[in-house]
């Protein structure tokens, strides 16, 4: 009997890897089902051009040269980049220094600038792909000001940010790629993509990947585990001894799985969500009109709960999953 046939799913990846974004690349490069159209990159966790070089380097372990990596924006639309993006967490590369690790990547990428891409792939697919975002919204909010036809050629639109909750990880109120470019993720939310599921900050604290289970990953010997420890283990290190935390905290990965397995989402409450852009203390928060007082029309899914088994499996097959290394 043959095997019925699997649909794909076409992803494009805009990314400011970091070591969490890295973890989320290798879920998607490993996903049977996963076709990866482009990755796109942006300012955030360190600068682009870090961010392009630990995207190659992930390509590279991954036996996936031929995935184009497009170069996007440096820098927030208006406002100053935060200072020293994530690297007192994440090291100076970004990457836990598992760039001191590999040799310097070959994969370079293409000229072409990602907003450019990310309008030329959405026309080329209309209605058939995943956008995942990872990164200060900045290229998304690029793209949809060239082309205002964009956010409706996107089938689904995953966003790992906020603090829908105001528990923020940046400020008190803002998570970290909201606040990285506010203005960009106001423009996002406000430009009528017709599905957008948001994984917050909150759901990422509430789904902490067991120590013992990533240290059982790591321990295997194939080239999988070793990237996984390479870029993981000095944020690993940092999470346990400043912040105490009870597990591995993942955002990306976790955005990836409902990219990848939307029906591993167990709440999602559809909801109106407005960015603030102004104020001292309140600038980067995620407002979510919960009880409706606004009379806005719901624009985001907010991922309040998923099967934290069954988002982390992905994980754990993209460790076992890479064969290859330099
Ligand atoms: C988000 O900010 C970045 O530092 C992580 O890569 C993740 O995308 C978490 O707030
Ligand atoms: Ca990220």
């Amino acid at each position: 009997m043959s095997e019925p046939a699997i649909a794909e799913l076409s992803l494009i990846i805009d990314t400011d890897a970091g070591v969490d974004d890295a973890l989320a690349l290798m879920m998607a490069l490993a996903h049977p089902r996963a076709r990866v159209l482009a990755i796109t990159t942006v300012h955030g966790n360190v600068a682009v051009d870090q961010v392009v070089r630990n995207v190659a380097l992930v390509l590279e372990q991954m036996g996936r040269e031929e995935i184009p990596i497009f170069p996007g924006a440096a820098r927030p639309l208006v406002a100053p980049p935060l200072e020293g993006g994530s690297t007192a967490i994440m090291g100076e590369d970004g990457l836990g220094g598992a760039t001191q690790a590999y040799p310097a990547p070959r994969l370079a990428a293409a000229s072409e600038p990602a907003a450019l891409a990310l309008v030329r792939l959405a026309r080329a697919h209309p209605g058939r792909f995943t956008l995942v975002a990872l990164g200060p919204l900045t290229n998304l909010a690029l793209a949809l000001r060239l082309d205002p036809g964009f956010p409706a050629r996107v089938a689904r639109l995953v966003v790992m940010g906020g603090a829908v909750e105001a528990r923020g990880n940046t400020s008190p109120v803002a998570e970290f790629n909201i606040l990285a470019d506010p203005e960009a993720a106001a423009v996002v939310f406000e430009a009528g993509f017709p599905q957008v599921w948001l994984l917050p900050w909150e759901t990422t604290l509430a789904y902490p990947l067991a120590w013992e289970t990533y240290t059982s990953w790591g321990r295997r010997d194939t080239p999988g585990a070793r990237l996984l420890t390479r870029i993981g283990d000095h944020t690993a290190q940092v999470l346990q001894d400043r912040f105490h935390t009870p597990g591995y905290l993942l955002p990306d990965p976790l955005a990836m799985a409902v990219a990848l397995d939307p029906d591993g989402v167990r709440d999602a409450p559809h909801v109106a969500l407005r960015v603030e852009t102004q104020g001292h203390w309140g600038r980067g928060l995620t407002a979510v009109d919960w009880q409706g007082h606004s009379g806005l029309s719901p624009n985001v899914h907010v991922v309040r709960d998923l099967d934290p088994d069954r988002a982390f499996q992905w994980l754990g097959r993209a460790v076992e999953d890479v064969h290859e290394e330099a």
